[in-house]
């Protein structure tokens, strides 16, 4: 039998033994969603930060039975690089067989959490619907200024769709990686509703890019660094810039994606599916263009994206002529702390369709770069006097928004946050034909 004083000592040393007791953490948190790239299909990604025996996304139709269906998927142990070796369990399930265009609710989780439960819409699979985007690049962690706008706009039903075109959080791995987990428990908001599809930016370098790499699920099997998917009457194409900027990790990636890229342009291009899908649209960190007045090469005539490297061997092909030539419609770029619209621009040169509609079959790519969705970095300024290929610019936070109308008309439009939402700049591409031979 214990006496008083043993008894005492004990009860005023549990807390100390309480502490000692790691915390499970097994409460789903950073639900998001991404499109595989198949139809009928969604994938739903989460973090844990200690192990799960399955990994479960529950589901059911919208008004239907509640969780009718079940979906299994997998999970891999991230390791992030920083000194404290910090793991996380990346949660993965992909439903399929999604009714088009159908509203769904699920939550996702083990018997040892569930998270929220939330909703997405099904991709339609016709080629023949109009998708919505935002699109906006460099939003970080930190004065995050659009995200409010981006998360009401979202949650309100605006977008099928978003476009990350590089540079998250600022820097994902930053606290070893805590910034990372903070950004995405923050755009939760946003992405646990509609695909959240993404490209790495030069913030996303650290330890091979493995914070992008690991917390994202993006199609095709090159851990998100290039890939491309349909929706609507658009081929969307993600690409990444950085291949031309951290040779360390491999030049010969800028080969393997130039040779990935042909190929699907030359896929994209069989009559065929150029009929059924006519828009062409890339997305890629770091502009060819631009007139911002920093240190970047998208300043110079020598970008490394436009016209590749000269300085290694072999020589690194850049990537202008190749979507010139396979009649790319829209790049859309960010890095740069503001937004920027191009006239159609071929090596320098303004091709405009015509003096008056200079969109209405335009005789080359149009350029957008828009990366003020807003960071810690703030703005870049521009240089007083830009070259004839700039047609507006803004430094406004904000973001763009953009309409695949149908096989002719595409819509962009840029917002303003600084302005509370004001659409400061809009523009239609109208083209009669796609491809090479509509720029003659
Ligand atoms: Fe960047």
């Amino acid at each position: 039998m214990l006496s008083v004083v043993t008894v005492g000592l004990l009860l005023s040393l549990a807390p100390l033994f309480v502490l000692c007791v790691p915390p499970i953490w097994t409460q789903p948190e950073q639900v998001h969603l991404s499109y595989p790239g198949f139809p009928g299909s969604m994938e739903i990604t989460w973090t844990t930060f200690n192990e799960t025996d399955e990994s479960v996304v529950e589901y059911g139709l919208w008004g239907g039975q509640v969780f009718e269906f079940t979906a299994k998927g997998n999970t891999t142990l991230f390791v992030d690089g920083g000194s404290e070796k910090r793991k996380m369990y990346i949660h993965r399930v992909t439903l399929n067989d999604l009714r088009p265009a159908a509203a769904y609710v699920y939550h996702c989780g083990s018997k040892a959490g569930w998270s929220d439960v939330f909703a997405f819409t099904a991709l339609n699979k016709s080629s023949s619907w109009s998708p919505r985007f935002a699109i906006y690049g460099d939003m970080g962690n930190e004065n995050p200024q659009s995200l409010a706008r981006l998360q009401k706009d979202t949650q309100v039903g605006m977008y099928d769709a978003i476009l990350h075109v590089g540079d998250f959080a600022y820097d994902m791995d930053e606290d070893n990686g805590r910034i990372g987990d903070e950004f995405m428990r923050q755009i939760e908001s946003i992405a646990a509703y509609v695909p959240y599809m993404t490209c790495p930016g030069n913030h996303e370098s650290a330890y091979n890019f493995s914070n992008y790499k690991n917390r994202f699920s993006m199609p095709g099997r090159t851990e998100g660094l290039w890939y491309s998917w349909n929706v609507g009457s658009a081929h969307i194409i993600s690409l990444s810039t950085e291949i031309y900027f951290f040779l360390d990790y491999g030049l010969d990636l800028i080969f393997k994606q130039y040779d990935w890229l042909k190929k699907d342009l030359e896929e994209a291009n069989r009559p065929e599916n150029r009929a059924e899908r006519p828009w062409i649209i890339t997305m890629g960190h770091r502009p060819m263009y631009c007139s911002d007045n920093d240190k970047d090469d998208c300043t110079t005539f020598q970008s490394y994206v436009r016209l590749g490297r000269n300085d290694t061997n072999p020589p690194a092909p850049g990537l202008e002529d190749l979507l010139y030539l396979h009649g790319v419609d829209l790049e859309l770029w960010a890095h740069e702390h503001t937004y920027e619209r191009l006239w159609p621009v071929y090596g320098y040169k303004v091709f405009n369709g015509s003096v008056d509609e200079p969109y209405v079959n335009p005789r080359a790519p149009v350029h957008i770069i828009t990366g003020s969705a807003g960071c810690r970095e703030k703005h870049d300024p521009f240089v007083p006097n830009p070259r004839d290929w700039s047609a507006f610019r803004s430094t406004d936070y904000g973001y763009t928004r953009m309409q695949v109308s149908n096989s002719t008309h595409l819509y962009l439009e840029q917002v303003s946050d600084d302005q509370f939402g004001k659409v400061i700049d809009s523009i239609w591409v109208v083209k009669e034909k796609h491809g090479f031979s509509s720029w003659f």
